[in-house]
């Protein structure tokens, strides 16, 4: 009542919604594209502190990309959070996201603001987090395999059917992976990496993160990652033991876009507004997201694995994040590698 008061308060002085501050009334049609746990919780908790229903679907990034073009002439979400940042910068390469420029802007960490303001404000920076892998070290120490440290590791012919990554296509995780190797290694010798990696691979899964779930529960000895993923199974108490590549490793910048055309535009902008408050991006943690948080006073978990502890590469989102690449690189990956997956 009182909001729909301030709202209403709002339209007749003329105020801008831009200022308006994270109140209003109706519905917010959500998708998320972290972890279904953390999305519940970040549902919930944004549904009791406003006056705001969120309907929300949890789908991968890639998938979310996909779905956001297919309804470009008429949306049917308004605000897509997390997930990772290169096919929320992909929509906003083409105009699918809408500019926002948050007032929470200025208390983000410079690669969450850098992230903004190279889409010219059609996305943020929400969290960021390094790739890596989590194994199953009761299956490595009873099959005698050699601990995986490195890349090159991985193409050992004893893990053979071992291993899982998720699909580039569908997850974003799993771009994250192809375009860092390609960033390592030089795309040649990635693709040829790729090829010998598939024969160790079981499954390439929807979501990112079902790799190292796979892993926990002893059904694939090795899951590729984010390792704040690998970490959380570890912190459930399954024996996982996360590894940041010797070579190096990319990361993502997980990331927040308003759609253009969202029909529901005030509530998009309270939520974008209430996702980059610090007691919001602190309490992730609660939900085993082990992220580093955007928000520069937010609590970094004591569990998240630390960039300075990570050989990281400088990550070049600006070329992987484009439309023409990201089509390029997954044309190239489906003749491929998919063609030839087991
Ligand atoms: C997990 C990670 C997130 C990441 C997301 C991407 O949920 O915890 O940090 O952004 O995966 O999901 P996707 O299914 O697109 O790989």
């Amino acid at each position: 009542m009182r909001s729909a008061l301030i709202a209403a308060t709002a339209i007749a002085t003329g105020l801008t919604i831009t200022s308006t501050p994270a109140k209003a009334v109706g519905n917010l049609n959500l998708i998320c594209s972290a972890d279904v746990v953390i999305c519940e919780q970040m549902k919930e908790s944004f549904e009791k502190e406003n006056d705001i229903k969120v309907n929300m679907v949890r789908l991968s990034s890639g998938e979310t990309y996909a779905k956001i073009r297919a309804e470009a002439r008429n949306p049917k979400t308004d605000l897509w959070w997390a997930g990772t940042g290169d096919p929320h910068l992909q929509a906003a390469a083409e105009d699918l996201t809408l500019e926002y420029k948050s007032p929470m802007l200025d208390q983000l960490q410079d690669w969450a603001q850098k992230q903004a303001e190279s889409a010219g404000y059609k996305t943020v920076g929400v969290y960021a987090g390094a790739l890596g892998w989590g194994y199953n070290t009761d299956i490595f120490t009873a099959k005698g395999f050699k601990e995986p440290k490195c890349w090159a590791d991985l193409l050992d012919p004893a893990l053979k059917g071992e291993i899982q990554i998720a699909n580039p296509n569908s997850s974003g995780t799993a771009y994250t992976a192809l375009a860092s190797l390609v960033q390592i290694m030089g795309e040649e010798p990635a693709f040829d990496y790729l090829k010998k990696l598939n024969a160790n691979v079981s499954q390439y899964t929807k979501s990112g993160s079902a790799p190292v779930k796979a892993a926990a529960r002893g059904e694939t000895a090795l899951g590729i990652v984010f390792m704040h993923d690998a970490v959380a199974q570890t912190v459930e108490g399954f024996p996982v033991k996360s590894v940041a590549p010797c070579e190096g490793t990319g990361y993502e910048i997980g990331s927040m876009s308003i759609i253009k055309g969202a029909k529901n535009l005030d509530n998009a902008k309270a939520w974008y507004d209430w996702a980059l408050k610090p007691e919001v991006q602190s309490r992730m943690k609660d939900a085993k997201s082990f992220q580093l948080p955007s928000n520069k006073t937010a609590e970094v978990p004591k569990e998240a694995p630390r960039f300075e502890d990570i050989k990281l590469i400088d990550y070049d989102f600006k070329t992987y994040g484009d439309p023409a690449k990201r089509k390029q690189l997954l044309e190239r990956w489906d003749r491929e590698i998919s063609a030839s997956a087991n």
